[in-house]
């Protein structure tokens, strides 16, 4: 019985990949490499117009397409890859490694690789976007100089939706590594983010009104936020995420522009963060123009080795001096669950609590928080301002709340 029961699972197996390989030809995708259009990989040849000949052909296939970049150095200038894609399904498969160029008036586009109005688009590859961004740091004046030159985010994705970014690895970008904008349904995974610490406003990843979004298995080490969530944003799943160093996983800014939406649903998980100026980080302008609700947020399952400020809500924020502060924050924070977060604060204020006066937090709950300071200035301490919410477990340093 055994025996009938085994030859039958088999052959019905077998049945399975005979259909599995005769329908095989309509979702095998017709392979467009971009050398077939010109492209040289001796990190020298321009390859802009190769890409952008090879984007053409691929996305007006009538069938799921791949536009494939092999082994090489391919130098490519500035680009934009734009749908609507007749292709329906399409993949963009680095595993070489894309140049750009080092001057950043050269790439002449905010965005130096830009994805635009693409349903179902894969990125994916062994392969590495190597932004060169050393030469252009050094011109970053931002700080001090309100009209700094504008430079180029890595690679943007823009009104692209269903789609998925896995493997690649960006390196020293020149502004941040990715910019997403009214992206819908996207997952993020396996993706190796790396530029120096010191390396100024080189984002890992930057989200604008945008929704379903799940960053996973990812490792970020650059000079900025390890990934930012702006305005407009709802249903976010980030887990599994090594950032360091960095400035953390922030909310934020927001407070600046008066158009600005609200963010609803966020969840941070199994999470570790080494060495970063920051954990995690809920960032307001002080006299902010808008007024919006970040609301939804949960943080649990967090390890903090050696993190500046581990837990840092701020509502004064404020980078450089010449704010203006012309009264409290108009952002209610609300329903935000802290759950099981642990390690080392460089700081005193290993939890810091700064709501605004006139939008004070509220529905905050913490649990199992145990985050110690190690230095001549004593044990860890929590900062509370304006907050409403509950505590339970083990809280570390004491908390403000109930
Ligand atoms: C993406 O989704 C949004 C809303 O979910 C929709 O408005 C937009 O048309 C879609 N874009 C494309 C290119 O399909
Ligand atoms: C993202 O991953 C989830 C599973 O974790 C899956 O259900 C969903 O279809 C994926 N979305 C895309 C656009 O690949
Ligand atoms: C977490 O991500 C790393 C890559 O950063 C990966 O190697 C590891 O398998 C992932 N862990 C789980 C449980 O998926
Ligand atoms: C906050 O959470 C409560 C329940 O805990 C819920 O009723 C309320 O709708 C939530 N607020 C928002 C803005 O989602």
């Amino acid at each position: 019985m055994a025996y009938i029961d085994f030859v039958f699972k088999v052959s019905s197996l077998a049945l399975f990949f005979i259909i599995g390989t005769t329908s095989r030809p309509t979702t095998v995708p017709k392979v467009f490499d971009v050398r077939r259009y010109g492209a040289k990989g001796n990190g020298k040849t321009d390859n802009t117009k190769a890409f952008t000949n090879t984007w053409k052909n691929a996305c007006t296939w009538d069938g799921p397409s791949k536009m494939y970049i092999p082994n090489g150095r391919f130098y490519l200038g500035g680009v934009s890859f734009v749908g609507p894609c007749t292709s329906k399904m399409i993949s963009f498969v680095i595993d070489g490694t894309l140049l750009a160029p080092p001057n950043n008036n050269d790439i002449k586009k905010d965005t130096w690789i830009n994805f635009r109005y693409i349903d179902y688009l894969t990125v994916t590859g062994s392969g590495t976007i190597d932004g060169q961004g050393k030469e252009s740091w050094l011109l970053n004046d931002c700080q001090k100089n309100m009209n700094c030159p504008k430079l180029a985010i890595n690679m943007g994705f823009d009104f692209v939706n269903k789609s998925r970014m896995e493997g690649i690895t960006s390196l020293n970008s020149k502004a941040g590594h990715f910019n997403f904008f009214s992206v819908d349904h996207f997952n993020i995974t396996g993706v190796h983010i790396t530029a120096p610490g010191d390396s100024p406003n080189t984002d890992g990843i930057k989200i604008a009104l945008s929704s379903n979004i799940q960053i996973s298995n990812t490792h970020i080490s650059t000079g900025d936020d390890c990934i930012a969530m702006l305005s407009g944003n709802t249903n976010f799943d980030i887990y599994n995420v090594t950032c360091g160093p960095g400035h953390g996983i922030s909310v934020g800014s927001l407070g600046k522009d008066r158009n600005e939406k609200n963010i609803n649903g966020l969840t941070v998980r199994d999470t570790i963060f080494t060495g970063t100026s920051d954990g995690i980080r809920i960032k307001t302008w002080e006299s902010s123009a808008s007024t919006i609700a970040i609301s939804n947020l949960v943080y649990k399952n967090l390890q903090m080795i050696d993190v500046g400020a581990p837990i840092n809500i701020d509502q004064k924020y404020c980078p450089y001096t010449s704010c203006q502060k012309l009264g409290d924050s108009h952002i209610q924070i609300q329903n935000v669950t802290l759950k099981n977060i642990w390690g080392t604060s460089r700081n005193k204020v290993a939890v810091k609590f700064q709501c605004s006066k006139s939008f004070p937090c509220k529905n905050v709950h913490s649990s199992d928080i145990n985050l110690k300071h190690k230095g001549v200035d004593g044990p860890a301490i929590t900062l509370c301002e304006n907050i409403k919410g509950s505590a339970t477990g083990k809280m570390i340093p004491p908390h403000c709340l109930n």
